[in-house]
């Protein structure tokens, strides 16, 4: 394959017809890496939702939480204790809730037997309270963070961040949601009832070993560790069972390195209203949405239009992701959904020269940025704090073929400027903290820190970041 192709898959990412191939070009990249098969839900299990976690202390304008990393034994098999750990529990993590303007204080606790971090993906936070690889806790040690929210609604996660140990921990459990929410969202007559017709979807892939245990260093793929079992927020062969109305899916890729392309089983069509950094502009109409590690898009399904018990949604490969058996009948929902957000790019900013450029490059071990492996001690760029600067990506077509890199960077929401000279299709012009390339692309984006500090940006595979394919950006 050349980069000829890529932009192609890019521009038809919305039509449905690209399901019918059943063959997903990003695996076809690999070469010679082939990913797990994911097996189907078989339904069995209602699906959970994590709990909102309660504060310590809560007024007008501050908030306090307590997050502590455990590891313990889950119930994912019935009556088989698989080790785990987890935020606050044995497996996952709470959904931590905040408000705009709201100053925020966080306690965290170690309490793993090996060295951790606490990082807020998505979050504008100053680079002191990242919780980057240079921000470790030992076991026992805690901390306080301070921040102060500064940016719109979004749902944006936590995870750990330790050097060569993200990948483990996060596949045995770290991860969780911390949902912003401000006026307008408030306002916006859509979906928000936690857990009633507002859901978060949790999508990760795990392999098992016979005793149903979470051997990561059996299964662990240098190019990214993928799993044969899908878990959504941890339950395994999960099934949804709600009302038939209209709900809104909070959708975290939490996999290491597994992208999904999801549509549902009678095609339906439905809306996107929201990506990584908050809302769209507004709602976009789509049959498949396509999410890469650690990206989020958040949808409205209309399912009093379903006709029929069940709808399900699926993959790329026609594997049921989730099962939703609708109950009662169907009611008109008066929830409508009106332009969202305003983000434009000025010309100004369009106009720009490039003034940071990054090579994405490599498989397995050899993976790199701009021919690079990780320093903790280098700074590989400055930049200066509100001041926006164009970055080129670019997903070197190196000889090997390459792979999808999915290109993070902590402490901002960037927009999308152009994906190989063009315009990004309209689910891609929100806010965006992750960027999937596939090999050969190139985009351009309009990157602005409101924080000053250290941030990291990196491949989100999480073997890759662990490998190295990570730098540092100081901003000041
Ligand atoms: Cu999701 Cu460096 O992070
Ligand atoms: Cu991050
Ligand atoms: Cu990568």
């Amino acid at each position: 394959m050349n980069g000829m192709n890529h932009s192609m898959n890019m521009d038809g990412m919305n039509q449905s017809s690209m399901n019918m191939s059943g063959m997903d070009h990003s695996s076809m990249n690999m070469g010679h890496q082939s990913m797990t098969a994911l097996k189907s839900s078989l339904g069995k299990n209602e699906l959970t939702f994590p709990h909102l976690l309660k504060p310590d202390q809560k007024n007008n304008n501050s908030i306090s939480y307590t997050i502590r990393a455990q590891q313990g034994t889950s119930e994912i098999f019935n009556g088989i204790k698989t080790k785990t750990y987890g935020y606050n529990g044995n497996f996952l993590g709470p959904v931590i809730r905040v408000e705009k303007g709201m100053n925020v204080t966080i306690h965290l606790v170690n309490d793993l037997k090996e060295d951790t971090t606490f990082h807020w993906h998505g979050l504008e936070i100053p680079g002191n309270e990242d919780g980057g690889p240079h921000k470790v806790l030992k076991p026992g040690e805690t901390e306080t963070i301070h921040f102060t929210v500064k940016q719109d609604a979004a749902t944006l996660w936590f995870h750990p961040h330790p050097m060569h140990e993200t990948g483990k921990q996060v596949f045995m459990g770290l991860a969780g949601l911390l949902y912003i929410d401000d006026k307008e969202s408030e306002k916006l007559n859509i979906p928000k009832s936690y857990g009633q017709d507002d859901f978060p979807i949790i999508l990760q892939d795990k392999t098992f070993t016979k005793d149903k245990q979470l051997d990561y260093d059996k299964v662990l793929n240098e190019d990214g560790t993928t799993g044969d079992t899908l878990l959504i927020n941890g339950v395994v062969d999960p099934k949804l069972t709600v009302e038939r109305q209209k709900v809104r899916l909070r959708i975290l890729n939490g996999s290491n390195m597994r992208t999904y392309k999801l549509h549902f089983d009678n095609d339906m069509e439905f809306q996107q209203i929201a990506s990584d950094g908050g809302f769209l502009n507004e709602p976009t109409k789509t049959k498949e949405i396509e999410v890469a590690p650690a990206e989020r898009a958040e949808v409205i399904v209309d399912l009093a239009k379903v006709t029929g018990k069940e709808v399900s949604l699926v993959n790329e490969e026609n594997k049921t992701i989730l099962p939703i058996h609708l109950k009662g009948t169907s009611e008109k929902s008066n929830k409508m959904i009106t332009p969202l957000n305003h983000l434009r790019i000025s010309d100004e900013v369009k106009n720009k020269k490039v003034t940071k450029t990054i090579k994405l490059a490599g498989m397995g071990k050899n993976v790199t940025i701009n021919n690079k492996k990780f320093d903790p001690n280098r700074i590989d760029f400055t930049q200066k704090q509100n001041e926006t600067e164009v970055w080129e990506i670019e997903n070197v077509n190196d000889a090997m073929g390459g792979m999808n890199h999915p290109f993070h960077i902590h402490g901002t929401q960037f927009q999308v400027i152009s994906i190989d000279g063009k315009e990004p299709p309209a689910n891609l012009s929100g806010l965006k903290d992750t960027i999937s390339l596939k090999p050969g692309q190139k985009a351009k984006i309009a990157v602005k820190f409101t924080q000053k500090g250290i941030y990291m940006f990196h491949c989100h595979i999480l073997e890759h970041e662990d490998n190295g394919m990570m730098g540092q950006i100081k901003v000041e």
